[in-house]
């Protein structure tokens, strides 16, 4: 492995988040119908009694409402947190300027003066990769992100990332994208292996596969909203998987499956951010810390996952 940066290392020492996207998003977690406002706070503290002490967020989340509760749980702490937001390529957005202007009003919403990583949350139609690589130096140079990162973005695009950063001597922190036991692309096509190379932090969204490995939902009971469109064709091809989750977990004292998931994506090298409605939720993706699957569980997993993962 390429020596890690100094400035990037905390990252490296993480080993778990929270996602923070279900804070204020009514679209696909229906934010405000079943939970609100006092579960994610609750969330939020038992995540940080738990040692989760990194939470990601993003200006998109419920339109800055996300933001601005991290805001206000963060007043509400001693502890210290980890703070990662993203900044969103809209196509009115031009210039390397936007960045520096958006990371400032996230930082209000927040009420800090500096986050520990600002991403890019996707690609951008309009502002080319120089062009976003610019904006995120200026970020770090300014002293308003502490390290930047990329998300969504494919391995060409990451490595032209990495070496426009490097022109500015600015390191690429991570890249945050889909890796789950149902979500393997990342991982088939060296994306994983190049971070592991590079020194990029990969960060995993939807550990959990929004729900589905938890186990709770089956072509009787699909997840409610927009999800269950998504995945229609998964639902039914997940039964042995999930049992086999159940096997294992029950082999390392009772583990769920939501931990069995978490920790499966812990053992690949990669940063778990699973996001929770309420404490419940948070507490229990929380014991995915503190024991680890044996290279043979990671193995049985695979085989039992690679079939039906996208
Ligand atoms: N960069 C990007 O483009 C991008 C995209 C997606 C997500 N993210 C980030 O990644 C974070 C996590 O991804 P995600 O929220 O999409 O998916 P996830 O973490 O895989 O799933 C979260 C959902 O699963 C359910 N859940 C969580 N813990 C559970 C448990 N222990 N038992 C049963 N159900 C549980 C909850 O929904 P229900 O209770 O409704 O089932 C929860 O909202 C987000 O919060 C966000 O910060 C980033």
């Amino acid at each position: 492995m390429s020596d890690i940066s100094n400035e990037t290392r905390f990252l490296h020492a993480v080993e778990m988040g929270l996602g923070a996207w279900q804070w204020g998003d009514r679209v696909v977690w229906q934010y405000g119908n079943g939970y609100g406002v006092e579960d994610v706070r609750k969330a939020f503290q038992v995540s940080v009694h738990e040692g989760i002490r990194f939470v990601d967020t993003a200006e998109l989340y419920g339109n800055g409402v996300s933001e601005r509760l991290l805001g206000e749980f963060l007043k509400e702490t001693d502890q210290p947190v980890l703070v990662a937001t993203k900044f969103f390529p809209w196509p009115w957005r031009l210039g390397k300027g936007s960045l520096v202007r958006a990371l400032k009003r996230s930082l209000d919403r927040i009420g800090i003066e500096s986050v520990d990583l600002y991403q890019i949350h996707w690609p951008s139609p309009i502002l080319s990769t120089e062009v976003l690589m610019e904006g995120l130096a200026e970020c770090v140079k300014s002293g308003l992100a502490r390290t930047v990162g990329v998300s969504n973005f494919g391995q060409s695009r990451m490595l032209a990332s990495y070496s426009a950063l490097a022109r500015q001597n600015v390191p690429l922190a991570s890249n945050q994208v889909h890796y789950s036991l149902l979500s393997k692309a990342v991982e088939k096509n060296g994306t994983l292996a190049r971070c592991k190379e590079l020194g990029i932090r990969l960060i995993s969204y939807s550990p959990i596969e929004k729900g589905l490995l938890s186990g709770k939902y089956s072509v009787e009971n699909p997840p409610p909203g927009t999800r269950a469109g998504n995945y229609v064709e998964m639902l039914p091809k997940i039964g042995p998987l999930l049992k086999l989750m159940t096997a294992i977990g029950q082999d390392h004292g009772g583990k769920s499956n939501s931990q069995v998931a978490l920790n499966w994506v812990i053992c690949k090298g990669a940063l778990p951010i699973p996001g929770a409605k309420n404490p419940k939720q948070a507490e229990e993706n929380a014991g995915a810390l503190g024991w680890k699957l044996t290279d043979d569980e990671v193995a049985r997993l695979d085989e039992a996952s690679d079939p039906i993962a996208k």
